[in-house]
């Protein structure tokens, strides 16, 4: 049977010292998760049937089958001899990896793979429409500055800095590979001013903090990405390509 993914829109590899940027949208009822799900290998199998929600297995297959079928061609190899280790934290890397790395975030309706040779790199995407609490959810993850920066704007404003703010920490928390063992309020973050530029970021709690940066990648109206990665691939701007 054919693949779901078509192996002819699959760019060529990253220049080095360049990110990329795969976009991809994701039915947001899940259909269709099944002829991605049976693609995978048998404990990739499993791992989708554990969603209980037909729109995660969506999310988790389709991803996973992307990450194997670009890889795969990249390198010249078959889906099913792409190999997965995993940090301390869950953060996944090719087991063959030939200096590529690669970080992948998914929310309803949309997700982000986004690959680099030689550097560890973070990518969040997030639904900005749906409704949060968001003045009690930034006492919690926002350091005070970003707090004060956010509370007296109007609901549009405060909406999209949240997210600007969210995405951003959670690039460096996946970046770092930490993901939430870092506290998010320990990081501050300073986002880029425009478009296209880069931000940056500090911490006490983590001294390596302010070598990544912080880009927003964009996206379809109705969502929020930033992509962070180490200064030497943040010089020329990340390649996107929507497959
Ligand atoms: C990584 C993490 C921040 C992702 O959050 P999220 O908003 O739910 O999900 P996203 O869609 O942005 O990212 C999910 C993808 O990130 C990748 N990922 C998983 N763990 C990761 C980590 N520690 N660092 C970077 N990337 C990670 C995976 O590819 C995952 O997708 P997949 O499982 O479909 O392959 C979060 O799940 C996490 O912190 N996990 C680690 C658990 C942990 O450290 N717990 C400590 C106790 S608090």
């Amino acid at each position: 049977m054919t693949s779901p993914i078509n192996a002819a829109q699959v760019p060529p590899p990253p220049a080095s010292g360049q990110v990329m940027i795969l976009i991809t949208e994701l039915n947001p009822d899940g259909e269709g998760w099944q002829e991605h799900c049976r693609e995978l290998p048998a404990n990739e199998q499993e791992r989708t049937y554990r969603f209980r929600y037909a729109a995660d297995r969506l999310r988790f297959a389709k991803c996973r089958l992307m990450l194997r079928e670009v890889v795969a061609c990249w390198q010249c190899v078959t889906k099913n001899e792409i190999t997965f280790r995993f940090g301390k934290n869950g953060k996944p890397f090719l087991v063959q990896d030939h200096g590529l790395q690669f970080n992948i975030s998914h929310t309803t309706g949309c997700a982000v793979l986004a690959f680099c040779h030689n550097h560890e790199i973070g990518i969040d995407i997030e639904m900005t429409r749906r409704n949060t609490d968001f003045e009690g959810v930034a006492r919690k993850v926002f350091t005070r500055r970003e707090q004060e920066m956010l509370m007296p704007l109007t609901k549009s404003e405060k909406r999209k800095l949240f997210f600007q703010l969210w995405t951003a920490k959670e690039s460096l928390m996946k970046a770092t590979g930490l993901g939430f063992s870092l506290n998010p309020s320990s990081v501050e973050t300073f986002l880029p001013k425009y478009s296209g530029e880069t931000g940056s970021f500090t911490s006490q709690n983590l001294p390596t903090a302010n070598a990544f940066q912080v880009v927003e990648i964009p996206v379809s109206p109705g969502y929020q990405s930033m992509l962070c990665a180490p200064a030497p691939v943040m010089g020329k701007s990340p390649l996107t390509f929507t497959i």
